[in-house]
């Protein structure tokens, strides 16, 4: 069976514990790095289709887009590489940075990365807020992609390890949470800003507040009892441990964290431990769950909704409201994500996601056919662009309860601790890197693609959900120390990853 699920097995540990208020505050907290990422995607279409700002920073652009005869046709209006170089510009920062924060975050702990992003953060709005040049605007995109690279690198690892396996899907996804309703205040303060006079420096400085709460969140934040033990503090790990699960008694969890870590010291060298053949599972679903994440072409709405419904003949107004719309979607969508992960099982989540996210982009691109063709010239009348509005809704609220926050969670909970901020390093720069190309390309596949851009992700959607059916084995309720035990129930994994003694495959991969 591909996805056998673990607990099934009967191997299943369950640690006491309780769902203590201090785990959810600091949960909370560290979730902070979320809305700010969630921030920095929503604000920049929005901002760069402000004109003041184009007036001051990218005056040809501007040019280009009042001349109406130099388009070759209305998908083409908006496509402009310099444009989108500054798009992108933050996700090619926030992949250099996330190999930096891979080491911050295993010698210096969880914490000491998610300050640092705070501060990268803070600096990076700051900056583009107030920025009189082209060069302040760029360095301080920059920053703030090293504040992205830094925080997503650190808080789910953070969320994934204080959490108690029961809930960990939970809350693990208020980040992806946090990511949704930073996306959705960026577009409110957008649809806000447009109408001032350079409302664009609010639109880009208001980062600075969550950016603050982070920094001084982070400073009172304890460390996860992983990080602690991985770092010599044997004390301190299990006293964190009591308080996060609110009990006197929590040897049992506190030795399998020593031992996962007694493991991961014999590991000379992470990144070259994640290539070898026991971390097979690890390596695969660490660099394709982002890449799948980024080929359902979501963040094709995420940063150009406003231009997209534009584009198909929607007022200013009307477009700005949509991609409200969908924004809101996008968060109350999430929700149902968190109730049901740790009830239902991450693969359930995936297929259902999957199958409605084909229906709908095969529904958007065949409207947009049918009305726009080839050339791009026609329009909807208004029930045909509500019904349009709809389908991009239910491709949005799929993406929202499926692949946007598992693609954090799973790659977060199948690392054990010797690989586990290498692989967490590399989810997040291959995320980056393909959310820095679809940023980038996106705007000039509308324009030679058109319609067909719809069925280019779907077909990627359909690869992605037999991936998962086939490959991707259940996770929901496993310790996550326990997790190496996992392949070796699946079909096709237990062929690839050596079978090991006892409960503990990490011997025979040390000597591996
Ligand atoms: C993805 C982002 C995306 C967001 C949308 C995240 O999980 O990584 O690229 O924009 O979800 O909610």
């Amino acid at each position: 069976m591909a996805g056998g699920a673990y607990v099934d097995s009967g191997k299943a540990k369950e640690f006491d514990g309780k769902v203590t208020a201090f785990v959810l505050v600091t949960c909370f907290v560290a979730a902070m790095g979320g809305l700010l990422f969630g921030y920095d995607l929503g604000i920049t279409g929005g901002v760069t289709s402000m004109e003041p700002f184009l007036v001051k920073f990218f005056p040809g652009v501007y040019k280009q887009m009042k001349d109406e005869s130099g388009h070759e046709s209305e998908y083409c209006k908006f496509d402009n590489e310099l444009l989108t170089l500054f798009t992108s510009s933050l996700y090619l920062a926030a992949l250099i940075a996330s190999f930096f924060a891979s080491t911050t975050t295993r010698m210096l702990g969880r914490k000491t990365s998610m300050f640092a992003g705070g501060l990268f953060f803070l600096v990076g709005a700051l900056l583009n807020g107030f920025a009189v040049n082209i060069e302040m605007l760029i360095i301080g995109r920059l920053l703030l992609g090293f504040g992205v690279g830094y925080c997503n690198q650190s808080v789910p690892v953070y969320l994934s390890e204080m959490a108690p396996a029961k809930i960990r899907g939970a809350l693990n996804m208020c980040f992806q949470m946090m990511i949704t309703i930073g996306i959705l205040v960026a577009n409110l303060i957008n649809y806000w800003t447009s109408k001032l006079d350079n409302g664009w420096r609010i639109s880009l400085g208001v980062g600075a507040v969550p950016a603050v709460l982070l920094c001084v969140g982070s400073l009172f934040l304890g460390d996860t009892p992983n990080s602690l033990i991985e770092r010599g503090q044997k004390e301190q790990a299990r006293t964190m441990l009591q308080k996060i699960r609110g009990i006197e008694n929590v040897d049992e969890e506190f030795h399998d964290l020593i031992d996962a870590s007694e493991a991961s010291k014999k590991v000379e060298h992470p990144w070259k431990n994640i290539t070898k053949p026991v971390y097979k599972p690890q390596m695969v679903f660490c660099s394709l769950i982002p890449f799948f994440q980024q080929l359902t072409g979501i963040n094709v709405i995420m940063f150009y909704a406003p231009v997209l419904f534009k584009t198909l003949g929607f007022g200013d107004d009307a477009a700005l409201m949509s991609a409200v719309i969908s924004g809101g979607v996008n968060v109350l969508a999430t929700f149902v994500s968190i109730f049901s992960v740790d009830k239902f099982g991450r693969r359930l989540l995936f297929l259902e996601g999957g199958v409605q996210m084909l229906i709908s982009q095969i529904a958007v691109g065949t409207m947009i056919a049918l009305k726009f063709g080839v050339s791009g010239e026609g329009s909807f009348t208004k029930g045909e662009a509500n019904l349009l509005l709809f389908f991009i809704c239910a491709y949005v609220a799929a993406f929202a309860w499926s692949w946007g926050p598992l693609g954090w969670l799973v790659p977060s909970e199948i690392c054990s601790l010797e690989v586990r901020s290498a692989g967490q390093a590399l989810n997040v720069a291959v995320n980056m890197l393909f959310t820095f190309a679809i940023a980038q390309i996106f705007l000039s596949m509308l324009c030679h693609l058109k319609f067909g851009l719809f069925f280019f992700f779907a077909g990627f959607v359909v690869i992605m959900t037999i991936f998962v059916a086939l490959f991707l084995p259940e996770t929901k309720g496993v310790p996550i120390e326990e997790m190496n035990s996992v392949w070796r129930s699946h079909w096709f994994w237990s062929k690839i990853v050596p079978a090991a003694d006892n409960n503990d495959n990490r011997k025979n991969t040390i000597e591996n």
